[in-house]
């Protein structure tokens, strides 16, 4: 199906956005500008099965009328609201997000993206235990301010940004035996990711993450989970830490958290202590609007048990792409609904060839495909989703 809706014509859109935009985005040539659940629309009606999810923002599904009800009447009540003053919508947001965490964590520092949230926890994490040693992972991303690019693996994205947050270290991930030795009395946290995303969409192996918390523990050292990209229900659990019965100090949300809405959030557990006041802060942090939306998107994720649907049109789709029989294909990996087709070759002519078919994809560094669709996706969107991949790499 196909509808053609009213806007300005897919050339004017790319003219308008080549010539004022930043330019730092290296763009494909698609105008989205209408989503439902998992399909999405650009300016000449073409329809699409997205698997992108806005880099993993829409697990809910776009235009989802749950949120869109809850952010229509919050934006006719109060948008906005300071830190300094409470306000209702907060309050809740705090009292049903602690229902849902993993065990330990107690309080919540909310902001408005992936980044701020690794940058609050990067500088709690020296604030509680007054070290200044960080340990991050080789192929980690954890965001492009400047302490969350310095706890970010990719060289093409640090350098031009030099000299970055002293006291960094990487170590190679799912190694324990280097952690080991990189974690001392100097050491103030452990970063890590729960699946790398961004490096390749690879698993994190359950033991190693539980031993580095163990190891952390013993250090003194705090264990900082970046679930920016696997919270929400993305990987088959409200939380990927739950796969593995990991409780981290301090926990790092974003993406789907406010169902689109910017929003992100450092969960902070009893090791990490209580933070002095004013020691950190966001104007818009936790404002009303996001939180209302946040508090729909969690209620919505619960009552239609997007986690374990997650789970299942996950496990479809990665035994469906490991069934694809194709010497172009080194390896299919992942965990719910993140999954990545390792190419042995560059994916981005695959990924074009996919859009061509009306299937909406993303990379993950230079040569692995990755799907992240809305949680909301159905069986019959997963096969088509694979009978397209099964026909790129057919042709
Ligand atoms: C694991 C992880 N951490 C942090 C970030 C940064 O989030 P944002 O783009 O909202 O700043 C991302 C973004 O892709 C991410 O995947």
């Amino acid at each position: 199906m196909s509808e053609k809706i009213e806007t300005i014509s897919t050339s004017e859109i790319m003219a308008l956005e080549d010539r004022f935009d930043s330019g730092l985005y290296a763009k494909r040539p698609l105008t989205l500008i209408r989503g439902r659940g998992a399909r999405l629309w650009d300016a000449d009606g073409r329809e699409y099965i997205d698997c992108v999810s806005a880099q993993g923002v829409a697990n809910v599904g776009h235009a989802n009328p749950v949120v869109v009800q809850a952010i229509a009447e919050q934006a006719g009540r109060l948008a906005v609201c300071p830190g300094g003053f409470y306000n209702d919508q907060r309050a809740l947001l705090l009292a049903e997000l602690m229902r849902v965490v993993p065990p330990g964590l107690e309080r919540a520092f909310l902001c408005n993206s992936g980044t701020e949230a690794v940058e609050a926890a990067l500088k709690f994490a020296r604030l509680s235990t007054g070290r200044t040693k960080l340990i991050a992972a080789m192929r980690g991303f954890h965001g492009r301010t400047f302490g969350a690019l310095s706890a970010t693996w990719r060289k093409e994205y640090r350098q031009p940004f030099e000299p970055l947050v002293p006291g960094f270290e990487f170590v190679p991930y799912n190694r324990l035996a280097r952690v080991e030795q990189a974690v001392d009395d100097e050491t103030a946290a452990v970063i890590l990711e729960v699946v790398q995303g961004e490096g390749g969409v690879i698993p994190g192996d359950g033991q190693y993450l539980r031993d580095v918390a163990a190891l952390c523990r013993q250090r003194g050292a705090l264990l900082i989970v970046d679930e920016v990209q696997t919270g929400f229900g993305r990987t088959g659990r409200m939380f990927a830490c739950q796969h593995h019965d990991l409780a981290p100090d301090l926990l790092c949300l974003a993406k789907g958290m406010a169902g689109g809405l910017p929003m992100g959030a450092v969960l902070i557990g009893a090791r990490a202590g209580k933070l002095p006041s004013k020691a950190h802060g966001s104007t818009l942090g936790g404002n009303p609007l996001a939180c209302a939306a946040a508090r729909a998107t969690l209620r919505f994720t619960e009552e239609e048990r997007l986690p374990e649907r997650a789970g299942e049109r996950g496990a479809q789709l990665l035994a469906g792409l490991k069934a694809i029989d194709s010497p172009l294909v080194r390896e299919v990996r992942g965990l719910g609904l993140m999954v990545g087709m390792e190419m042995k070759e560059n994916a981005s002519p695959y990924l074009a060839a996919l859009a061509e078919r009306g299937v909406l994809a993303l990379s993950a560094g230079a040569t692995v495909m990755r799907f992240l669709p809305p949680l909301v996706i159905s069986a019959e969107e997963v096969d088509s989703v694979l009978a397209q991949v099964a026909a790129v790499l057919e042709a």
